[in-house]
């Protein structure tokens, strides 16, 4: 009974590993979750007390989203991309995993992939039956796309529509894109269309993070929301900023939407105007403190003759390559990690790469963050003593970790 375009198809990784996780911790093990990533902090209390001021809205709210949660979201992206945005640009949807879903839905065309990429970016452009072309980028070039690598796929065939999803700071490697402006020519110059990922943005651990939209705002849908700087992945808010030049679109997103989800909760949209229009800077300065030392840390005590890491630029993973010839498959080697030390990884298969290649995602959000955020000044340094003391689950995880790399 089902289509065979669905029978392909698995449960998204990252929540079965967490189901896994939670399966064998019932029956006694000790796991170290390094495979589900979600914010280890609490969201801010003064956007829990105006959710709890607002669980009274129970009217349907307009499909696009609140218009005064529009306005500032809009105010708030124009500020932090120096571009000029209005409410008509922002789409609030439930996650930015659904509007993308909408989004691989409507485009007709080829979607252009770098791997790794993000675990759900091909499974929904195989549902909306797009075509994917995909680019293996390098460790030398952060793990991102080169202009001549996207270049190459477009001058196979100029007449064809072409979506590029580009993560910075990316899930999984944890890098950040710095060949934007050599990428922005190629989008200039050709028919092409940026989906700007930037759900970790806020969580960029180098100042001034850039996004694609400073150099191509025109051609780029950003892509964002609550989930990951605030801790409010349960809450499923998340937008587009679609520019005015494809308004096209926005105005086929919203069908869709109008057919589907109707409209986000409504108390959890009036909600995220606290988080947009207050300022959360130093909630996020603590996380990104407590954040940046913890993934130094894992990079500079996992990381060896015997794995590969790039070091951590923002986000909360962290990509290992393990150079290791005892196992067939990536995901064959996180089942023997797995059994053999608690600490649960996704393969790097699950983000496109050669299952051959010993890549892992590792996420470092196993701790109570906080717990951590309370124990320690803002702009504090953090030492090898505080992540013992708060965060003791990552010391274990790791210091297992890198037994196993050496002796296997
Ligand atoms: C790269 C990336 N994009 C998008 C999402 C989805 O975010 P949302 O909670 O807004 O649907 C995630 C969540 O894991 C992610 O890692």
């Amino acid at each position: 009974m089902l289509k065979n375009i669905i029978k392909g198809l698995e449960q998204s990784s990252t929540l079965k590993i967490n189901e896994i996780s939670a399966e064998l911790e019932d029956k006694g093990k000790k796991i170290f979750r390094f495979g589900f990533g979600q914010s280890p902090f609490q969201i801010p209390n003064d956007i829990v007390e105006a959710l709890k001021d607002n669980a009274y809205q129970n009217k349907y709210l307009p499909i696009q989203g609140l218009k005064e949660l529009r306005e500032t979201v809009a105010k708030f992206a124009s500020i932090k991309k120096g571009y000029s945005y209005k409410s008509k640009n922002v789409i609030i949807g439930p996650g930015s995993k659904e509007l993308m879903f909408l989004l691989h839905v409507l485009f007709d065309g080829e979607i252009i992939l770098p791997v790794p990429s993000w675990v759900s970016y091909a499974p929904q452009a195989i549902i909306g039956r797009n075509k994917i072309q995909a680019i293996q980028t390098k460790r030398e070039n952060n793990w991102f796309p080169t202009g001549t690598e996207i270049e190459e796929i477009i001058l196979k065939d100029k007449n064809k529509n072409y979506l590029l999803f580009l993560n910075s700071p990316n899930n999984p490697s944890g890098q950040v894109c710095k060949n934007l402006e050599e990428i922005s020519e190629i989008t200039k110059k050709h028919n092409l269309i940026i989906l700007s990922d930037e759900i970790y943005s806020e969580l960029s651990f180098e100042k001034g993070f850039k996004s694609i939209s400073s150099f191509c705002p025109e051609k780029t849908i950003i892509s964002t929301g609550l989930s990951k700087w605030c801790g409010a992945g349960g809450w499923r808010l998340g937008y587009f900023i679609i520019p005015d030049s494809l308004n096209i679109l926005r105005d086929s997103i919203n069908v869709l939407a109008s057919e589907t989800f109707s409209a986000v909760s409504a108390p959890i949209q009036y909600a995220a105007i606290t988080a947009y229009k207050s300022d959360h800077s130093e909630y996020i300065d603590r996380s990104k403190n407590i954040l940046k030392a913890v993934g130094n840390y894992v990079y500079e005590n996992l990381k060896s003759n015997k794995v590969l890491i790039n070091k951590p630029q923002g986000g909360f993973y962290l990509m290992p390559e393990f150079l290791n010839k005892k196992f067939n498959t990536s995901a064959e080697m996180c089942d023997n990690i797995l059994k053999e030390t608690g600490v649960a990884l996704l393969p790097g298969s699950d983000f496109g790469f050669d299952k051959k290649k010993m890549l892992a995602r590792l996420s470092f959000t196993d701790f109570d963050g906080q717990k951590f955020m309370m124990q320690i000044k803002n702009k504090q340094e953090i030492d090898k003593s505080l992540i013992l003391k708060f965060a003791p689950k990552i010391v274990e995880g790791v210091d297992k970790l890198k037994k196993w790399s050496t002796s296997t």
